[in-house]
């Protein structure tokens, strides 16, 4: 038996204008997915959580096990538990995927490696999406703590690698790199749910008509894309009023380009007073929340107030890691 887990990831600078190459920062978070993988010794055919495993319902499922085949012929079990929510953009599939990454190459024998899960989890997250999906997540759960993508090199960061990817006859590119800072003590993440489902596809989509209508609005992009590197400087000093300071302002350009929602404003508004600093993550148009505070059950309290579900997570959390190997 063997067992892996990855984190899920919040964005703290940077959505959307990151489609139009500006830098993001995404860092992991506490909540993780776990995937245990056994050997069947009664079973004929692969089983997830006990039922028979459908390639259709799994298709990232199926494409990581194509990919990194276990050595020996019998099927496998696998068991998926995990704490991210679903499809609120905190990238728990990129998670599982990076997870059973994790867990196949140690079935193989074979070292854990974070660049390769990275890689592999993102092809099959793309694979089932259709195409499209940037880097971020699986980059984020592979390697844990920050991650910034880019489509320039950033000099002050270290570099990560470039990832390529071709769509529909264009070759897609991103730099990601990471850094390391001491976050000082008593500062936590407080994510705020929603509960509302926000789609992706569409709230780019939506980015992408406004700026067609109104080309000068890119101004809004490249002051997201400023803000990003202020904030990313601010934590690299541990600073952390700048990084919550940078992180509102952040969220005053996205509801401006619409991409904030009622539900959003209400949990934001909730959390402000006891935070250094709030926004929206992801997508938005409903989804997830982030607050900067020094008073975690205080944000927490205050946004289930508001109807929210909150949790309290920490910085620097490990990426992909090996649980348990019997
Ligand atoms: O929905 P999420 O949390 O994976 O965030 C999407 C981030 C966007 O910048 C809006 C889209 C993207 O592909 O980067």
């Amino acid at each position: 038996m063997v067992k892996a887990s990855a984190p899920g990831k919040c964005i703290l600078f940077g959505e959307h204008a990151v489609v139009y190459g500006q830098p993001a920062l995404a860092c992991s978070i506490s909540q993780r997915m776990t995937i245990e993988l056994e050997v069947e010794e009664t079973f004929d055919k692969w089983r997830i959580d006990g039922r028979t495993f459908n390639p259709k319902k799994h298709p990232h499922i199926d494409f990581l096990r194509k990919q990194l085949p276990p050595t020996e012929e019998q099927p496998i079990h696998i068991r998926i538990r995990g704490s991210i929510p679903k499809a609120s953009g905190l990238g728990s599939s990129a998670a599982l995927s990076v997870a059973l990454c994790g867990a196949l190459q140690q079935l193989r024998g074979a070292d854990l490696n974070p660049m390769q899960a990275s890689e592999l989890s993102h092809r099959a997250e793309a694979s089932a999406q259709g195409g499209r999906a940037s880097p971020m997540d699986t980059a984020t759960s592979s390697f844990g703590g920050f991650v910034v993508l880019s489509d320039t090199i950033e000099g002050d960061l270290e570099y990560l690698g470039v990832r390529t990817m071709d769509v529909e006859g264009t070759t897609l590119q991103w730099h990601l790199h990471t850094f390391n800072t001491e976050i000082p003590e008593g500062v936590a993440l407080v994510i705020g749910n929603t509960g509302v489902h926000g789609s992706t596809s569409a709230m780019v989509k939506q980015v992408a008509n406004l700026l067609l209508e109104n080309p000068q609005r890119s101004v809004e992009l490249e002051t997201i894309g400023a803000i990003a590197r202020r904030g990313i400087q601010a934590l690299k000093e541990g600073n952390m009023e700048a990084v919550g300071q940078a992180m509102t302002e952040n969220h005053m350009v996205l509801r401006s380009l619409g991409v904030s929602s009622p539900e959003l404003e209400r949990l934001i508004r909730a959390a402000a007073p006891s935070s250094l600093g709030v926004k929206l993550t992801g997508a938005g148009g409903g989804g997830c929340m982030i607050a900067l505070t020094m008073n975690p059950e205080e944000t927490v309290g205050a946004i289930e107030m508001e109807g929210g579900r909150a949790f309290i997570t920490h910085f620097n959390e490990p990426g992909l890691a090996i649980e348990d190997i019997t």
